[in-house]
């Protein structure tokens, strides 16, 4: 009975999903450019969004839906910076994580990166009334505040790999695992294949 207690204390870690998200790479085609990738993620509550950061400087900030490239005081990676000299998707970049608590839609851009007007957001859970290509149309005709770059792609100024920024609001962790973006799709299969064993686990210890 207590090794059950014990296991069922985990199984919310395990079933919790990361969703890796590119930042400062091209979804269409893998490379070093501008926004997010994936630009569309459909996360659970429990599940992770691990914002991940590619050369030049970057920020992954939580902005409105009305209002794509103005942050809304939420969440905000702070700024990411990577050596040019890193390829694409090298090891060890570095990462920001979100837990996501709710279904309601999140949406972010990359103020860093700036480019918001040219489609550098990502938006978690749309909606059915709050689409992912209505995000996408909002920021094109948004009003991007001053003091935000209008473009960085590739441009990394400071030196060497990116520190670890506490200054968002959202309690932002620092991990340097390796890309999980494609894995994220067959994530579903992969947390039951995982319970399975666990519980395969409890019925021989009973
Ligand atoms: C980027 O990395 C290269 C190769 O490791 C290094 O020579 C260079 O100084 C780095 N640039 C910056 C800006 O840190
Ligand atoms: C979810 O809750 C955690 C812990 O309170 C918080 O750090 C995080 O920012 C929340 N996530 C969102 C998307 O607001």
């Amino acid at each position: 009975m207590r090794f059950i207690y014990i296991a069922s204390l985990f199984l919310p870690f395990v079933l919790a999903a990361d969703f890796t998200v590119g930042v400062g790479k091209d979804e269409n085609t893998g490379k070093k450019g501008l926004g997010f990738d994936p630009s569309s993620i459909n996360p659970a509550v429990g599940d992770f969004i691990v914002f991940e950061f590619r050369s030049g400087s970057h920020s992954a900030v939580q902005s409105t839906f009305d209002a794509p490239c103005t942050p809304n005081g939420g969440f905000n990676s702070g700024v990411q910076t990577v050596n040019d000299s890193l390829a694409v998707d090298a090891p060890d970049l570095p990462t920001v994580r979100l837990l996501v608590n709710d279904t309601q839609p999140l949406w972010f851009f990359d103020q860093a990166g700036g480019l918001c007007n040219k489609g550098a957001v990502l938006s978690a859970n749309p909606s059915t009334s709050q689409t992912d290509a209505a995000f996408k149309a909002n920021a094109a005709n948004a009003v991007v505040p001053s003091g935000t770059p209008s473009s960085s792609v590739n441009s990394a100024t400071s030196a060497g790999t990116a520190t670890p920024s506490g200054s968002g609001p959202a309690s932002a962790s620092q991990s340097g695992q390796p890309s999980g973006a494609e894995r994220v799709g067959t994530g579903g299969a992969y947390n039951i294949a995982i319970l399975a064993m666990v519980w395969a686990l409890l019925m021989q210890r009973l």
